[in-house]
């Protein structure tokens, strides 16, 4: 195994809501505890459903917004509660590309400005002459063409303006890309291309990627490692081959019966989740999942289960044997 690159540990984001002459604020637990590790020329998937606080940790880890408790760690060098916001080497170290490819980039600038904003933003050592340069040569490395450098976002399609955000993502060489649902606004036919493109790159310059997906069967295309979360927490990671097999919480189950399987040998009866997903503004006590978990006894009820295994880990006091 090779060194991480990034390190987070029981990483929180809460934020207060409401409150008033009246009433009390409320806090929502968007993201409750994450631990995690990327690895250069690695993908680590985080799946869940819609709240679940995906894009909560794509802001914490992008240092976009502090985080409220835990630490995160680049390179061993740990990211203290102001972000990276004094350090831009640091800053320029993890990079995110969003899923909207239509509302991410500014419609008023070319293309080839786009590109070398970035490096004239945060490198003004760098003159003019090879800023237009480096932005040239990302316009290739990204699949588009020369003459694009000087035309509008809005003379592209949905996939050249994904190629577009990921070129002007790696313009500071990172080392650390944050793809938030990056395919997911994309027409089938191009998601692949854009996917393999990731797939180039993250060879080519052994990027660790975050990748954030609700499409298991992009996840099991791409992932090496696997984050399943619930309500703001991991309930289980693990690598992916053996979470997609062997899912332990009865959680990551129901998640993937939902997803059909390419072998119809391996078909799994479908488990359809009572209730609804509660709001992280009143997260169950115990197992955040217990209430909807068809295996919940009282402890479940009582406190968050413990973390269990080693490479494959999973919080569940009633693991599924199979
Ligand atoms: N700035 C904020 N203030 C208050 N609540 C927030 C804020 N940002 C996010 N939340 C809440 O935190 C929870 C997690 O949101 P988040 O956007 O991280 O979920 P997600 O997993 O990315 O969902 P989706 O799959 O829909 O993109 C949600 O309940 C959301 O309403
Ligand atoms: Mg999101």
């Amino acid at each position: 195994m090779s060194e991480a690159i990034l390190t987070a540990d029981t990483l929180k984001r809460h934020y207060e809501v409401g409150g008033g002459p009246f009433s009390k604020p409320a806090t929502v637990r968007a993201l409750d505890g994450a631990s995690f590790a990327l690895e250069p020329g690695k993908t680590l998937a985080v799946v869940g459903e819609s709240g679940c606080g995906k894009s909560t940790l794509a802001r914490v880890v992008t240092m976009i917004e502090p985080p409220s408790g835990g630490t995160l760690a680049i390179r061993g060098k740990e990211v203290g509660p102001d972000g990276a916001s004094k350090d831009r080497d640091l800053r320029a170290m993890v990079q995110i590309v969003f899923q909207d490819p239509y509302g991410s980039l500014n419609p008023r600038q070319t293309i080839g400005q786009t590109l070398m904003e970035p490096l004239k933003l945060n490198r003004p050592e760098v003159s003019a002459e090879e800023r237009r340069k480096r932005a040239a040569d990302m316009l290739e490395m990204v699949g588009l063409r020369a003459e694009h450098f000087d035309r509008y976002p809005h003379m592209f399609s949905g996939g050249q303006r994904q190629r577009i955000a990921v070129g002007r993502a790696l313009m500071l060489e990172p080392k650390i890309l944050v793809l938030d649902e990056p395919v997911s606004a994309l027409d089938l036919s191009i998601q692949s291309q854009v996917l393999n493109l990731l797939i180039d790159l993250q060879e080519k310059f052994q990027l660790a990627y975050l990748f954030i997906s609700h499409d298991l069967s992009v996840v099991r295309h791409l992932a090496d490692e696997v984050m399943v979360m619930y309500l703001g927490r991991p309930v289980e990671t693990g690598p992916k081959d053996d979470v997609f097999a062997h899912p332990r919480h009865p959680y990551t189950r129901a998640l993937l019966s939902a997803t059909p399987v390419a072998d119809p040998r391996h078909t799994r009866n479908r488990i359809k989740l009572e209730g609804e997903l509660p709001s992280p503004m009143n997260v169950p006590e115990g197992c955040p999942f217990n209430p909807r978990c068809w295996k919940a006894t009282e402890e479940c009820r009582e406190a968050f289960p413990p973390y269990e295994g080693e490479r494959h880990r999973y919080a569940c006091y009633h693991p599924i044997e199979e």
